[in-house]
C-alpha cells in the first residue's frame, strides 16, 4: 500500500497540541509507531525530549494543524482546546481534529459544533487512563462524534489505546461515559473503603476478609447487568433481593458504625435512600428502584 505524509495510514503525519503530562504521552505514541508528528505547547520547552525523538516543533498552532490531516488536543480544558484550534484560522478547514480533553458533554458538544463551522471534522475522545498507560493494550478511550474520522484513523487512534471505541455519534457521550466509569468507581470505593474501617477497627486483615468473602464481592458485580436492564425497561418489579430486605442490614450497618466511633455518614446516606423508596410504597421492588432518587430534578 502506498501512502504520503498527508494522506491517512501506517506513516500520515500527525499534529499534537498540547504537551502536558498527558499530551506528551501521545505524542510520544505516534512517535513510537513511526508517524511524523509535529508538536506545539504554549510552553515551548516541553517539547525538547519529543524533537529529540524525532518529532517537528511547531512554532504555532496554526503552523502544526496545517502540518498535518489528524490534529489531536489534549490541553486543560475545552474553553483552552478551542482558543488553541481557533488561532488556527482557515488551516482547520478539511482537517480531522480529535479532542481528548476532559470536560463537561455541553463542552464537548460546544468545541464539536464550532469546529463542524470551521469545516473540520470533529471527534472526542475521553481517555480512562493515566499517561503511563496510553499505548497499552488493555487502555480505553471512548470517542463520540464523526464515524468517518474514527474509520479513517481508525490505526493512529489504536497506538494511543489497544481498546478504543466508537460510542456515539454524538461528541457529548463519550465524556459521560467517562463519568459513569468513574461514578462507578468512587460509588464502590467508598463502600468498600467504610468497610475496609469496620474490619480494621477490629483487627481484621482486609486482605485476609478479600480471599476469603471473594465470591460474594464478584456476585455484587455480577449484578450489574440486570439492574441495567431494569433501569433501562423502567421496571423494578423483583422475585428476591426486594429492598425491604435491605433494610435490617442498612440499619444495623448504621448501628454498628456508631458504636465503633467509624464515620455512619455513608450506611445512613444509604439508609435514608431505601427508607424513603419504602415510604413510596416499593418495598416489593428491587434496589435499581432506587435510580429514580437519582434522576430526580
Ligand atoms: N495526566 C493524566 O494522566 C490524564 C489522564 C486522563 C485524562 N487527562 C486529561 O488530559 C488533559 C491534559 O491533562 P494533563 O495531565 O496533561 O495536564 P497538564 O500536565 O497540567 O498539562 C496541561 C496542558 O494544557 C496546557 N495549557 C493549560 N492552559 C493553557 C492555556 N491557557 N493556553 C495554552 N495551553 C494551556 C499546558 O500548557 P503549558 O505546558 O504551557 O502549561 C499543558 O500543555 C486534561 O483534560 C486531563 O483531564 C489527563
Amino acid at each position: 500500500m502506498t501512502t504520503t505524509a498527508d494522506q491517512p495510514g501506517p506513516f500520515s503525519s500527525v499534529t499534537v497540541l498540547g504537551l502536558g503530562e498527558m499530551g506528551t504521552a501521545l505524542a510520544e505514541a505516534f512517535v513510537r509507531g513511526g508517524h511524523p508528528t509535529t508538536v506545539w505547547n504554549r510552553t515551548a520547552a516541553k517539547a525538547r525530549a519529543l524533537v529529540e525523538r524525532g518529532a517537528r516543533q511547531a512554532a504555532t498552532p496554526r503552523e502544526a494543524v496545517a502540518a498535518a490531516p489528524l490534529v489531536i488536543v489534549n490541553v486543560k480544558g475545552n474553553a483552552t482546546a478551542r482558543e488553541i484550534l481557533e488561532s488556527a484560522g482557515a488551516d482547520l478547514v478539511g482537517r480531522a481534529v480529535v479532542n481528548l480533553t476532559d470536560g463537561t458533554s455541553a463542552e464537548a458538544r460546544a468545541v464539536a459544533g464550532w469546529a463542524a463551522e470551521q469545516g473540520a471534522e470533529y471527534l472526542h475522545g475521553q481517555i480512562l487512563t493515566i499517561a503511563p498507560g496510553i499505548g497499552r493494550a488493555e487502555s480505553v478511550i471512548f470517542y463520540g462524534g464523526s464515524a468517518a474520522v474514527y474509520e479513517r484513523h481508525r490505526s493512529e487512534l489504536a497506538l494511543l489505546a489497544g481498546r478504543g471505541t466508537l460510542v456515539s455519534a454524538d461528541a457529548g457521550v463519550p465524556t459521560l461515559y467517562g463519568m459513569a466509569v468513574h461514578g462507578t468507581m468512587w460509588g464502590t470505593l467508598n463502600g468498600f473503603l467504610h468497610a475496609a474501617a469496620l474490619l480494621s477497627n477490629e483487627g481484621i486483615e482486609v486482605t485476609r476478609f478479600l480471599e476469603q468473602a471473594a465470591p460474594s464481592v464478584s456476585a455484587l458485580l455480577a449484578t450489574l447487568p440486570s439492574i441495567a436492564a431494569e433501569v433501562d425497561r423502567g421496571e423494578y418489579a423483583t422475585p428476591y433481593g426486594a429492598l425491604r430486605h435491605h433494610l435490617p442490614s442498612i440499619e444495623d450497618l448504621v448501628r454498628e458504625s456508631r458504636a465503633r466511633g467509624i464515620d455512619h455518614e455513608l450506611p445512613e446516606y444509604t439508609l435514608d435512600l431505601v427508607g424513603r423508596a419504602l415510604d413510596a410504597g416499593h418495598a416489593d421492588d428491587s434496589y435499581s428502584r432506587l435510580v429514580e432518587h437519582f434522576q430526580a430534578r
